[in-house]
């Protein structure tokens, strides 16, 4: 179903916050050669475009399999600078205004990189995206969630010299098996220390896990949580808490939690109530940024000028942006929409 140009402009024109985003997944097939032939690095393809032929995934760990593999290639600070800064050039491309990026230093630490590397370079791109587009940014560190609680305390340790330059931690990959109370402790600590928390939940995993990370780990929004629906009681309660939940369109999409676009229950879940909003998850492999899962989605399920501007909206409130922040980008969004 093609998107009508009223749709289209408002949906270009709208402010855009984007609160689920690996770093990592932004590592185009371009950039991931440019940097194998910098560190003299052979990787399993001929050409870009046979990069781009492999990703044809069939769950979670099929695509997970090939994203940890490419990150291989990010070895020096500059190297994690170049990928943040194509992102944010990207972002701004799609008008995003503030961004809340998810990286997994367990993915690089445990190839010898420095977490002063990882999180000096980023931090470098994320100074000058406020300088050369305006866009604000914060960092959220996640642990991987296959790896032990152990090895997750243990990356927590090793970030806390550089505590005040993130915001949150999080809870990322292979989702089945690997409940969030496997991090209950070392969420607690987190806490405890001043840091805010989100975990990915009810991606791949039953809706048990939403319920956990919000029981447990006391997150302030779910990444995905697209599977809260088998558990009506859960979505009667997201929508009174107003628990926001970062879906990913066209990474569902790619990734088969849904067949079709069509199938998807975003609108279902938008039109009960429930804080939900539209981001790119790993858009280099997924075949989007966050202006085309806007775009795909409001033309797949129909949705109306005015919920595109409640899901916007979603997202600023949602975000650990200040609440002068929240308020003046909400005035912005509602400007836009008047103007539609
Ligand atoms: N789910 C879990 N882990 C991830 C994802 C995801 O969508 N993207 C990168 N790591
Ligand atoms: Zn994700």
């Amino acid at each position: 179903m093609a998107l009508d140009p009223a749709r289209e402009r408002l949906i270009r024109r709208l402010p855009k916050v984007e609160l689920h985003l690996h770093i990592e997944g932004t590592l185009e097939p371009e950039m991931m050669f440019s940097l194998a032939a910098k560190h003299g690095v052979t990787l399993p393809y001929r050409s870009v475009e046979e990069v781009r032929a492999a990703y044809n995934f069939h769950d979670l760990q099929s695509f997970l399999d090939l994203y940890y593999a490419g990150c291989d290639v990010l070895r020096d600070r500059r190297d994690f600078y170049a990928l943040a800064m194509a992102y944010f050039t990207r972002a701004h491309a799609d008008n995003v205004v503030h961004a809340e990026l998810f990286f997994d230093p367990q993915t690089h630490t445990a190839r010898g990189i420095a977490m002063e590397t990882i999180i000096g370079g980023l931090r470098d791109a994320m100074a000058d995206a406020r300088t050369r587009y305006d866009i604000s940014s914060e960092l959220i560190l996640c642990f991987l969630r296959h790896l032990s609680e152990e090895a997750a305390f243990e990356t927590l340790e090793q970030a806390l010299p550089f505590k005040d330059q993130f915001i949150a931690v999080g809870l990322d990959s292979g989702e089945r098996g690997n409940p969030p109370s496997k991090f209950e402790r070392v969420f607690k600590h987190a806490k405890e220390i001043g840091l805010r928390t989100v975990a990915h939940a009810g991606e791949e995993g039953p809706a048990a896990y939403i319920r956990e990370a919000l029981d447990l780990l006391f997150v302030e929004r779910i990444d995905h949580g697209v599977r809260c629906d088998e558990e009506p009681a859960l979505v009667d309660e997201l929508v009174k808490k107003q628990i926001a939940l970062t879906v990913c369109p066209l990474s569902n999409l790619k990734l088969c939690v849904v067949k079709d676009l069509r199938d998807h229950n975003f609108a279902k879940l938008l039109r009960k109530g429930v804080a939900v909003t539209i981001n790119s998850d790993d858009p280099a492999y997924f075949g989007g940024y966050i202006g085309e899962n806007f775009r795909q989605t409001a033309a797949a399920l129909d949705l109306t000028p005015a919920e595109i501007i409640t899901v916007a909206e979603n997202a600023v409130h949602a975000s650990f942006m200040s609440s002068a922040q929240k308020l003046s980008l909400t005035s912005a969004i509602q400007l836009e929409g008047q103007r539609a």
